[in-house]
């Protein structure tokens, strides 16, 4: 079995610069890389290090096709807190990846379980994720894929847990009390399901502070379980852990 590589920075900036080098050097290896992408507080420093790579050295995106990990439900890509928005206020604005090479689950879609298999076709019509680049919970999710008593394997709408959602949304959490009807907004989200993640060739998570330390330490170490769903990826046969020191101090 091949354990996963484990890279360890010595803070968040080097972890970020890590990350880029590793993912724009896939791109120049392979002009045409299918590539899952993040979202969320880690991934904003590999992203302005990816842009400025694209700046610096001129790394070509125009045939390279990304699919992100999940889309909050009920939710349009104007929504500020969108993650279409997300990402083109961190990535696509700013490299010359081709739009219709630019694939979110479409969070306003009627029906959201033609949504999901529209999505999962999408991706097996591209040839698969060649590239998966992941964050993690501090829960153990992957995506939107939460821990529980069991896991789904294509893509699909998943209901965040209450911990998923509080951190996510802060300012809508306090409210909460007073005005219930915000418990309601982004409580769902389409995201690839544990199998799509899996399936992708290679790879990359991204980890950062001591908050994620623990949680990291089950999922490489601990036993395989659905109420961690980052040790499923003790399965996969490459993947590589870019981690800074507080993520990786065990
Ligand atoms: P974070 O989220 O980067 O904002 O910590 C990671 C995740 O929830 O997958």
């Amino acid at each position: 079995m091949r354990r996963p590589r484990v890279l360890v920075e010595p803070d968040y900036e080097a972890l970020s610069r890590r990350a880029a080098a590793l993912i724009d050097q896939a791109v120049r290896e392979q002009p045409a890389l299918v590539l899952a992408l993040p979202t969320g507080a880690t991934p904003v420093g590999m992203y302005a290090a990816l842009v400025d790579l694209h700046r610096r050295t001129g790394t070509d995106w125009s045939q390279v096709t990304t699919f992100n990990l999940d889309e909050y439900a009920g939710v349009g890509p104007d929504d500020p807190e969108s993650y279409a928005a997300y990402m083109r206020r961190h990535l696509f604005e700013h490299v010359n990846l081709h739009p219709a090479r630019c694939h979110l689950p479409d969070g306003l879609a009627a029906d959201p379980a033609a949504e999901a298999a529209r999505y999962e076709a999408a991706i097996d019509a591209a040839g698969g994720i060649d590239l998966a680049v992941l964050g993690i919970g501090t829960n153990g999710h992957l995506g939107f894929n939460e821990p529980g008593s069991a896991l789904t394997a294509a893509t699909h709408l998943a209901e965040l847990s209450e911990s998923t959602w509080r951190r996510n949304f802060p300012h809508l959490a306090a409210r909460a009390a007073m005005e219930p009807a915000v418990r309601a907004r982004y409580r769902r989200a389409y995201t690839m399901g544990i199998g799509t993640i899996l399936q992708a060739r290679r790879i990359l998570l991204l980890a950062s502070g001591a908050g994620k330390r623990a949680i990291l330490r089950e999922a490489l170490h601990g036993p395989i379980t659905t109420q961690n769903p980052a040790s499923l990826l003790q399965l996969h046969p490459d993947v590589t852990l870019v981690l800074d020191r507080e993520a990786g101090a065990w």
